[in-house]
């Protein structure tokens, strides 16, 4: 494993990482989950990541309850959290959004999710137009400053939302936010490449990024269409798929088609070259892994090699096939 400082922090974390997303408390059971939380840590992996709103907060209690069985020491592994979207199936107002209150409840609930004393990283996984930037920044401060999260940041934040909240925590002398997570493959770039850029200088900012493989489109398995058994095949994932399939003039499938037909030609699985792809940028502190079998999460671990094996025209060449 290769680790990587979380921006401007002290913070080494893994520079690949593993989620929870759709897979705990949902897709997967608990003897799976224990056996990807295994393979990650015994592969170097330091860093889960997860959220109240993923499987309405039972994703987190089956992390808690995993990584409690396997003893993984508290010193050697982060976990995370994220507020925003509630862990209730219904939010009531204050169940949800980044108020004060939210903030604060939605951490003292994963903390006891989680089944640990603190959180090592705690996002706001969305701006929220109903509550004051200071507000939140303050929350996130005085948890900061109680000793139950050590790093707080945000998840799909504008640069501009972003740079307002370190004005804030300036004026005030609050803990800033130290990083962002925000979506990062080969379909998806213009935020992390561009839009963020200035960012890393002028605050150290670090990136966690999501959806290396854009839930799964980049493996080459929605290729033919949608197999029942993979995520976006899924009941109650129709939203989804229009977001990662995208309309005709997004042409998703068909760059996604163009990725893999050169994948196949260098003789390389898609998937981790996909996912070297996104390590190749040192503005990525880690990339977040997801993984519904233990098989994948070992196929995806090559990416770490192939960062090294492949030279500048052939990722040249993958930018440009991915269109
Ligand atoms: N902050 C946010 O808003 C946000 C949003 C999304 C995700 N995240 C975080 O980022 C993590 C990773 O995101 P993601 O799960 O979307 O990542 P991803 O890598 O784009 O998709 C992972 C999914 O692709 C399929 N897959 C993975 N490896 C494969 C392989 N080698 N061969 C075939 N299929 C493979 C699996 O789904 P199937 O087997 O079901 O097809 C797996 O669950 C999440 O768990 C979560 O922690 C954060």
């Amino acid at each position: 494993m290769q680790y990587r400082r979380l921006g401007s922090s002290g913070l080494q974390l893994s520079a690949l990482s593993f989620g929870a997303w759709v897979t705990f408390g949902d897709q997967i059971g608990r003897g799976v989950a224990r056996e990807l939380i295994a393979t990650a840590w015994d592969h170097g992996i330091n860093f889960f990541d997860n959220a109240e709103g993923y499987a309405n907060g039972a994703a987190e209690a089956m992390m808690g309850d995993v990584i409690a069985d396997l003893r993984l020491p508290r010193d050697g592994y982060c976990v995370s959290s994220k507020v925003f979207f509630g862990a209730a199936s219904e939010p009531r107002p204050t169940q949800k959004g980044l108020s004060r209150k939210h903030v604060t409840d939605a951490c003292h609930a994963a903390l006891k999710r989680l089944r640990v004393d603190y959180l090592d990283l705690y996002y706001c996984h969305r701006p929220d137009p109903e509550t004051p930037v200071a507000e939140t920044v303050w929350a996130m401060d005085t948890l900061v400053r109680q000793g139950k999260v050590l790093y707080w940041g945000t998840s799909e934040w504008s640069a501009a939302q972003i740079r307002e909240a370190h004005k804030i925590a300036r004026a005030h002398n609050l803990h800033p936010p130290t990083m962002e997570q925000p979506q990062y493959n080969l379909l998806h770039r213009e935020r992390v490449e561009l839009e963020y850029a200035p960012l890393y200088a002028e605050f150290g900012l670090g990136t966690t990024t999501f959806s290396p493989l854009a839930s799964g489109l980049l493996t080459g398995k929605y290729n033919a269409g949608v197999p029942d058994d993979a995520r976006l095949g899924r009941e109650g994932f129709g939203w989804l798929q229009r977001i990662v399939v995208g309309d005709e003039g997004e042409r998703r499938i068909e760059r996604a088609r163009g990725f893999t037909a050169l994948a196949n030609e260098l003789g390389v699985a898609p998937a981790p070259l996909a996912i070297a792809w996104c390590l190749r940028n040192p503005h990525v502190s880690s990339v977040i892994l997801g993984a519904s079998k233990p098989d994948q999460l070992l196929q995806n671990l090559a990416a770490l090699e192939l960062v090294e094996q492949l030279d500048e025209p052939i990722w040249h060449r993958l930018r440009s096939a991915a269109g």
